[in-house]
């Protein structure tokens, strides 16, 4: 009997490919090259499987295009590049990759956090560009993050990795908004408060977003929001690009309407608003939260044992629209 046919069109770690091999005839990209969406969706076309990575597309067009496809194992949580909807009217799973980067996620968090505040990126640009002189009494001083307060918007098990890191190792006093309150054992594990949205921006030092995007999330904080905050204040963004609209951030920073940021997604990303690069205050990294080695290898592993567990054995691990399954 021939193999399942599946598409990995980006590069990854060769264990993973051999691992799918052993099950299905594989076309791979280890190249790397960039594929436009038409590209894309010629190499998948005649595939059952098709391994994303979080930035491919997969709508309506790619769909129809890909008659037989069955599965889009996607390595990431977020899964903004599915149009669900769509893939459960084609009859096609998808699937994440939830549980295996929390930790590592909220402990870059937590850095972006440390960076944001203690001007660790400013301060560096700053000295490599050969002027420090001398010491000074204020150089880089900094609001303090230990004992400040806390605020993450989105307390899912990364915000609630966070919130334990602010909690417990840095004495911080923590609030939270969320769409649905955590039980008080939760609470109380975290150490965590739940108040609005608007106490939690006018109250918190600095601010940590880790909420998912959809339309309803999307410019969770603008111009509205950015005001409300101090302006000692920090944010971090470690959620989606489009959970902060960005122009408005890279305004604020610029009129100094709050302290600084640390963003490591972008509205557009792999683009960046040409105006967050103009201010020193913010702190700019290339969507990497997860990217450890261990964890990206065990999100490519659920992305991989997700593909394995539907084409071969019928039961996916992390299925994102399981009324699909039944129908296969
Ligand atoms: C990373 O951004 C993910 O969603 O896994």
């Amino acid at each position: 009997m021939s193999k399942p046919r599946i598409l990995i069109p980006r590069a990854i770690f060769p264990e993973i490919i051999e691992k799918l091999a052993a099950h299905f005839d594989v076309e791979t990209n280890q190249a790397d090259e960039a594929w436009s969406p038409a590209e894309f969706a010629k190499h998948l076309a005649g595939k059952q499987g098709v391994f994303t990575t979080g930035s491919e597309r997969v709508d309506a067009a790619l769909l129809a295009a890909c008659p037989g496809l069955k599965i889009c194992a996607n390595m990431a949580v977020g899964f903004n590049n599915f149009d669900v909807a769509a893939m459960t009217a084609a009859g096609v799973l998808g699937t994440n990759a939830p549980g295996v980067l929390d930790e590592t996620t909220a402990d870059f968090g937590f850095a972006l956090l440390m960076a944001t505040a203690r001007r660790i990126s400013e301060s560096e640009h700053w000295l490599r560009a050969g002027k420090w002189d001398r010491w000074r009494y204020d150089l880089f001083a900094s609001p303090d993050v230990h004992g400040s307060t806390l605020g993450i918007i989105g307390m899912g098990r990364i915000g609630r990795g966070i919130a334990k890191r602010g909690a417990h190792g840095f004495g911080m006093r923590v609030i939270y908004h969320n769409r649905t309150q955590l039980d008080a054992a939760t609470e109380a594990e975290c150490k965590a408060r739940y108040v609005s949205k608007e106490e939690l921006l006018r109250t918190a030092d600095h601010v940590v977003l880790v909420v998912p995007y959809s339309p309803q999330s999307h410019h969770t904080i603008g111009a509205a929001e950015l005001a409300l905050m101090k302006p000692t204040a920090t944010l971090v963004n470690i959620a989606r690009g489009g959970i902060v609209d960005d122009a408005a951030l890279a305004q604020a920073l610029r009129d100094k309407r709050i302290a600084a940021a640390g963003l490591d997604v972008f509205e557009g990303e792999p683009q960046v608003n040409p105006a967050l690069l103009t201010v020193p205050n913010v702190v700019l990294t290339p969507h990497i939260a997860s990217a450890s080695i261990p964890t990206r290898m065990a999100m490519a592993n659920l992305a991989a044992d997700n593909l394995i567990g539907f084409l071969v054995h019928g039961k996916p691990l992390t299925p994102l629209n399981p009324e699909v399954i039944a129908k296969a």
